[in-house]
């Protein structure tokens, strides 16, 4: 990407942020678009036809992104409010079963699945990850004629590895179930498109890779699919009045607005929605293809960099399972905020005081990389990195 994009983002240069996948930095024109709206409720309160505008403007930007038609989005306030009013709507019977596969999952998409269990009697069925990868052939063999739905994460949390959805999908419609995709880390980073990965519904939120706010988000549900679905919650956004005022509806048969607008409930986080209107505008004028090109190019030598120091990267050598998140470390330690690898936690301790924003999860170091990094970021990380692997007499043939 060129230095004018980077120059968006003041934080960029002010440290090294390799940490989109917990929360990217908000672009300039972002935050213009949030005072813009505020400016406005601070000095003529607002006008209810211009908020709607501008709910209007983000649901289109964000079905163009992934390539559906705004009757096909929704919006939310986060992922888990996507996955939920999706999942608690499908018309599950006692005894039908969801597949998915808890260790690649973030909390949040495991938690409504134990719920529904709970509640509607339906089965989780769980498939083990295999070294961090998404298993297409154990998830397709845990499917059977009893499956409504298969879950996944398009790119996991951690280790971050791309997830093969369009085989998942593939599986799931051959048993006649549908495909939820928890897309929180990649919408935004890679292209993505609804039909060429043949999936139903996808949930996603604005505050990483999509550059925006946190307490906005989008449901996808493909328009078939969304059509017969009783919504579980309801309000006025959702129903169909024939442009009457909602006022007009008393009693009588809900008639639900198309597609996955059934789901919008009353009045939107209209401060969201301006500011993801203004990162989606950006990130369409810059290309889905050519961001992802560049994300990815950048975590490839990220990956290859800490390879040659003998670091043990997450998935080995840069391939087709490497998108923007690079993991090192041994996946799969349970806590959050440290590593099990006591080498790993003083790696961590060393990058964050030298200023480079990196998170861990499931036990790994995990570097992001956004829309805003460059070569230059890399290869600090990485003279860093070998400054500490040197210091602690650690041998770069000995990756672990
Ligand atoms: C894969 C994934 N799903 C969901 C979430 C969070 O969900 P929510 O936005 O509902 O808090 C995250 C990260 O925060 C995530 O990485």
């Amino acid at each position: 990407m060129n230095p004018e994009i980077r120059a968006l983002f003041p934080g960029a240069t002010e440290q090294i942020y390799l940490d989109v996948s917990a929360r990217g930095l908000v672009p300039d024109p972002v935050r213009e678009a949030a005072e813009a709206h505020l400016r406005v409720r601070q000095t003529v309160g607002g006008d209810k036809e211009e908020l709607r505008a501008g709910v209007e403007r983000a649901r289109s930007l964000f079905a163009e992104l992934v390539h559906a038609a705004p009757e096909e989005v929704a919006l939310t306030k986060n992922v888990s409010e996507g996955l939920n009013l999706f999942g608690a709507s499908l018309p599950w019977k006692a005894r039908d079963n969801v597949v998915v596969c808890p260790g690649l999952e973030h909390p949040n998409n495991i938690y409504l699945w134990y719920n529904l269990q709970a509640r509607r009697g339906i089965e989780v069925r769980t498939v083990e990850a295999e070294g961090g990868r998404l298993p297409v052939e154990a998830m397709a063999a845990a499917m059977d004629g009893r499956t409504r739905l298969v879950t996944l994460p398009s790119i996991s949390f951690a280790p971050g590895f791309r997830s093969d959805v369009a085989g998942v999908s593939a599986a799931a419609r051959a048993v006649g179930a549908l495909t939820l995709v928890d897309a929180a880390q990649s919408v935004g980073a890679v292209a993505t498109d609804v039909d060429a990965l043949g999936i139903d519904a996808l949930a996603v939120a604005a505050q990483k890779c999509l550059l925006g706010l946190y307490g906005t988000g989008f449901l996808y549900v493909r328009r078939a699919v969304a059509d017969d679905l009783l919504p579980i919650h309801v309000a006025r956004y959702g129903i169909d009045l024939d442009g009457a005022h909602e006022t007009a509806f008393s009693q009588g048969e809900l008639r639900y607005r198309p597609g996955a607008l059934r789901f919008d409930l009353g009045n939107f986080n209209y401060l969201g929605a301006a500011a993801a209107g203004a990162a989606l505008e950006l990130l369409l004028g810059w290309g889905m293809e050519s961001v992802e090109a560049h994300l990815c190019s950048l975590a490839a030598r990220l990956a290859q960099g800490f390879l040659e120091l003998g670091l043990p990267v997450a998935g080995g050598a840069p391939g087709p399972h490497l998108a923007h998140i690079v993991s090192v470390g041994r996946s799969g330690g349970g806590r959050h905020y440290t590593a099990d690898d006591p080498a790993m936690n003083a790696l961590h301790q060393h990058l964050i005081d030298a200023g480079v924003r990196h998170s861990i999860r499931s036990g790994v170091l995990r570097f992001s990389v956004g829309v805003y990094n460059d070569a230059d970021d890399i290869d600090r990380v990485l003279e860093l990195a070998g400054a500490w692997a040197e210091a602690s007499g650690r041998d770069p043939e000995a990756a672990g």
